[in-house]
């Protein structure tokens, strides 16, 4: 194929008003990234040059959204909502410079694989001036039907102008569209709004361009590719289905999950080889894992990165800015926020590190707590390669613990300890020889 250039226009200037939220339909996130993001990372993928969104009067935050994924994104401005035709106008000036192919998309369709939209130029580069993504479906209701004849698409009625014969059939416009850049804008031109709605349908220049002798074709889609979301009830089937799509390929990349059905992962999670994670795991966005991780039942990432050969949970929360180096294990009941555990450390019991860096080979006993905020501000903790920090200890940060160092059980350090040595705070305790015999032999006479 000779190279093509391209433009991608996405529509995202309708209210969304059946998901009954404050927060513009489009910025409704699907594994922690919003719909949005999901539609223009897919058309950057498909080789587009320029991606223009098209936004309401009051949807700044859309735009903002957008961009912080892909900067180069711009924003056209739909003043009035008067259809889909009326949106693509909306990108009038960007249209006129004229791309050999432009591809509009929906922001409320983000299941679209890069793969369909470069079957669709495909198309295009073969001569076909307008390329209509379909596909089939037991329950076609709501949606615009592609008509054919003799093969050829001739019209796409809305499900509102339809006739009964009409109504019946099951290839349905996914609403996604491709056309050639020097036709577009001619065709737009033409279209009106006399139909049941009283909105300018992009759908109608399908019988525009049959009508001009322009080569006009369809193509088919997977249903659940298409699912559009309008509702929060769609808004968890896509989910789920690209919750499944995410597991099927960490499973054929070398990852077991035991119950699959119980693991969620994010739009950018990053798995390696030879890694196991057991039931109820969920990664929330920027998480990294390295080869021959196991990851044990009910634990909860985000933001992190955990290097290979680590060992963690159950029941331990990473939080953001946490980087295991190698072979490190965290236990149960352990959270970590914005902390370097080095090679071979241990954190195996509810521990709380935060503001740290955990020396390599360095054990940290049951209870450790870095106390890192005074209500006020943060410290850091430093802890040296291979110290001993014994159980139930808490320490006050600013705190540096030297390489070796050992502290004693139920400490509470609030001075640095250097390399080596042994630091602890205690009570002395007070014995009482029989005393627990004697006090349970009195109660038990009292009770007769
Ligand atoms: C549209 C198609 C229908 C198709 C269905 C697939 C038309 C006329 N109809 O119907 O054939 O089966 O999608 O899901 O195209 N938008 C704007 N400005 C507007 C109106 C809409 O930006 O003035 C945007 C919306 O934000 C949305 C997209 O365009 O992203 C589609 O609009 P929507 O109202 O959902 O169209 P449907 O009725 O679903
Ligand atoms: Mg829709």
């Amino acid at each position: 194929m000779t190279h093509r250039t391209c433009q991608a226009i996405i529509l995202a200037a309708g209210q969304g008003t059946r998901m009954k939220s404050k927060t513009p339909k489009v910025l409704h996130k699907i594994a922690g990234l919003p719909m949005v993001g999901h539609v223009s990372s897919a058309a950057l993928n498909a080789g587009v040059e320029r991606v223009a969104l098209i936004v309401g009067p009051d949807m700044d935050a859309v735009l903002q959204e957008a961009q912080k994924k892909h900067p180069s994104v711009i924003a056209c401005e739909q003043t009035e909502r008067l259809g889909t035709a009326h949106a693509v106008l909306a990108a009038r000036s960007e249209l006129a410079k004229a791309s050999d192919d432009v591809i509009i998309l929906f922001a409320d369709t983000p299941l679209l694989r890069p793969e369909t939209i470069l079957a669709m130029r495909d198309k295009l580069a073969e001569g076909f001036e307008v390329v209509v993504l379909g596909f089939r479906t037991d329950a076609p209701d709501p949606y615009g039907r592609l008509l054919q004849q003799d093969g050829k698409l001739v019209a796409i009625r809305e499900a509102k102008d339809c006739t009964d014969e009409e109504f019946k059939v099951n290839f349905c416009n996914g609403g996604i569209m491709g056309f050639s850049g020097a036709h577009l804008l001619g065709l737009l031109d033409e279209i009106k709004n006399d139909n049941a709605q009283g909105e300018y349908y992009l759908t109608d220049a399908v019988e525009i361009a049959n009508a001009r002798g322009l080569k006009v074709t369809a193509i088919e889609a997977d249903e659940a590719e298409l699912q559009g979301v309008n509702s929060r009830a769609h808004l968890a089937k896509v989910e789920a289905t690209f919750q499944t799509r995410a597991r099927e390929e960490a499973m054929a990349n070398g990852v077991t999950l035991t119950a699959p059905e119980t693991v969620f992962f994010s739009h950018d999670t990053k798995l390696g080889q030879d890694i196991t994670i057991e039931p109820n795991v969920f990664f929330a966005p920027g998480v990294t894992v390295g080869d021959d991780v196991t990851i044990l039942a009910n634990c909860y990432f985000e933001d992190a990165i955990i290097g290979e050969g680590c060992s963690i949970g159950p029941y331990a929360r990473l939080r953001p800015g946490t980087v295991l180096e190698k072979k490190a294990k965290v236990g149960n009941f352990v959270e970590i926020k914005k902390s370097l555990v080095e090679e071979g450390a241990k954190v195996n019991h509810l521990t709380y590190i935060g503001d740290a860096r955990v020396g390599a080979k360095a054990n940290i006993g049951a209870g450790t707590i870095t106390c890192n905020y005074d209500g006020f501000s943060k410290f850091k903790t430093d802890i040296g390669k291979g110290a001993f920090i014994g159980s139930n200890t808490s320490l006050v940060a600013p705190a540096s613990i030297g390489d070796g160092a050992i502290i004693g059980a139920g400490s509470v350090i609030t001075d640095a300890v250097n390399a080596d040595d042994l630091a602890f705070t205690r009570a002395k305790p007070i014995v009482k020889p029989g005393w627990a015999a004697a006090f349970r032999s009195r109660k038990s006479k009292e009770k007769k």
